[in-house]
C-alpha cells in the first residue's frame, strides 16, 4: 500500500484526495494548503491531519506518492523535494 499526501487543496486536490481513499492500493496519510481554511476543511473532511507547509508535512510523513494540485505543478516538484529526502528516494509526483 502506498502512503500518499496531496499538496494544494482545490477542487483538484480534493478530487485526487478522494480517488486515494476509493484506492485499495493507496493511504492517504495527509493534506496541504497555505490556505489555512482549504487545508483544515479537506483534512476534516477526509479525516487526516492537515498541514500549511509542504516541507513540514513531507519531513514528517514520508509519503512514497504526492499529488502537487497547485497551480505551479512543475516548479513545486523541483523545489519542494530536493531538500526532503535522497534524490533516490523521491516520492513519485502526479
Ligand atoms: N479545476 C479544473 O477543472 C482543472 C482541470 C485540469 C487541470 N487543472 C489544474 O490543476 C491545478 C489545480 O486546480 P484547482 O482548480 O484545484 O486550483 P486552485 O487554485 O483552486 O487550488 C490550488 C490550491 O493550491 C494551493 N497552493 C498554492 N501553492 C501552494 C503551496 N506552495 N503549498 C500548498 N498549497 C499551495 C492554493 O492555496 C490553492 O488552494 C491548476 O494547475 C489547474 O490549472 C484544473
Amino acid at each position: 500500500m502506498l502512503k500518499v499526501c496531496v499538496i494544494g487543496m482545490g477542487p483538484i486536490g480534493n478530487r485526487h484526495a478522494d480517488m486515494y481513499q476509493c484506492s485499495p492500493l493507496a493511504k492517504l496519510v495527509g493534506v496541504c494548503d497555505i490556505i489555512k481554511t482549504r487545508a483544515d476543511a479537506a483534512a476534516a473532511r477526509l479525516g487526516v491531519p492537515a498541514y500549511y507547509d509542504a516541507q513540514e508535512m513531507l519531513a514528517a510523513l514520508h509519503p512514497d506518492l504526492c499529488s502537487i494540485t497547485t497551480p505551479a505543478k512543475k516548479m513545486a516538484a523541483t523545489t519542494l523535494y530536493r531538500p526532503c529526502r535522497p534524490r533516490s528516494r523521491l516520492p513519485r509526483v502526479v
